[in-house]
């Protein structure tokens, strides 16, 4: 009797955990996204610096960053002169946390969501989620903002960075089924929506230019790609510390066994 009733619960564990597991690939109930990938440049400071610099502009009016102080930046290679000159807006000390100027009921009042902390989004998100997010913003009449985003459906953010990327619109196109939907939407090799839509038909929305902005869509691109590795990043700082460190070990390890190789011989040539 108890042994049934664990291996039940066994079982249901088992399902859950294979229903989160499984629960990404179809994100936003039943409609198929298709992201764009994050490049990654992870161990890049120059990179790191210029997300740092668009995070603390465009970002922490609104999102706090409250895991993360602004000394820890020397890790990319500033200085705390750097720093303070550079990346500190308003009175905020070197050892402070990324805070935000905005109340929190303010927020929520404009916006109606609270905007939240973005200190460990990434290991929430993710890179590529992240990066097409950035990606996804387009003009929305009837949104409140007067934006909309392929990769969050009715965001309550407005499009921060809209006069660098300039204004995209949502294109439809109706297809007689998923199959060919979601063929279409590999084929686009770019950012698109698949979803359900009455009749059994199902909808691809992707999104096109209609008014560009300051900038290239590759400069764009390069600019959001720095600004999502520095939030990944945030939410794990030592992360590049650890990939040094590994290397070195690696080449230490590497050298070791050459001496010590060298060693065997030497000991062994005059047994044989
Ligand atoms: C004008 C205020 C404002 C600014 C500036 C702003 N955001 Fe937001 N952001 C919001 C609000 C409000 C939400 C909540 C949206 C919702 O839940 O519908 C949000 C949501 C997000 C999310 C999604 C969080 C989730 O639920 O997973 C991310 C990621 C994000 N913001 C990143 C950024 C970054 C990076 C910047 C800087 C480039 C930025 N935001 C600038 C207001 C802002």
């Amino acid at each position: 009797m108890t042994t049934s009733k664990t291996s039940r619960a066994a079982m249901a564990l088992f399902a859950a955990a294979a229903l989160a597991l499984a629960a990404p690939a179809m994100a936003s109930g039943g409609a198929d996204l298709r992201m764009e990938r994050a490049p990654a440049s992870r161990l890049d400071d120059a990179s790191l610096q210029r997300g740092a610099r668009t995070f603390v502009n465009y970002c922490l009016n609104c999102h706090s960053a409250k895991y993360m102080r602004y000394n820890r930046l020397t890790d990319l290679g500033l200085t705390e002169d750097q720093i303070r000159d550079n990346l500190i807006l308003g009175d905020a000390k070197i050892g402070d946390v990324m805070t935000v100027a905005m109340r929190p009921a303010d927020a929520k009042a404009w916006f109606g969501v609270q905007p939240p902390d973005l200190t460990v989004i990434s290991r929430v998100r993710g890179a590529d989620w992240l990066y097409s997010y950035f990606l996804g913003f387009y003009r929305d009449e009837g949104a409140p903002t007067g934006w909309n985003n392929l990769v969050f459906p009715n965001v309550g953010m407005p499009h921060v960075l809209w006069a660098y990327s300039g204004q995209n619109k949502l294109v439809t196109t109706e297809f007689e089924n998923h199959e060919k939907a979601v063929g279409a939407a590999i084929a686009t090799k770019a950012l698109a929506l698949v979803e359900p839509a009455p009749g059994g038909k199902y909808l691809l929305r992707t999104l096109a230019v209609d008014q560009p902005g300051s900038m290239a869509p590759v400069q764009y691109r390069a600019m959001v790609a720095d600004l999502v590795n520095y939030l990944e990043y945030m939410g794990e700082p030592s992360r590049n510390k650890r990939i040094t460190l590994g290397i070195a070990v690696l080449m230490f390890l590497g050298v070791l066994f050459f001496f010590a190789y060298w060693l065997k011989r030497e000991y062994w040539k005059d047994v044989h």
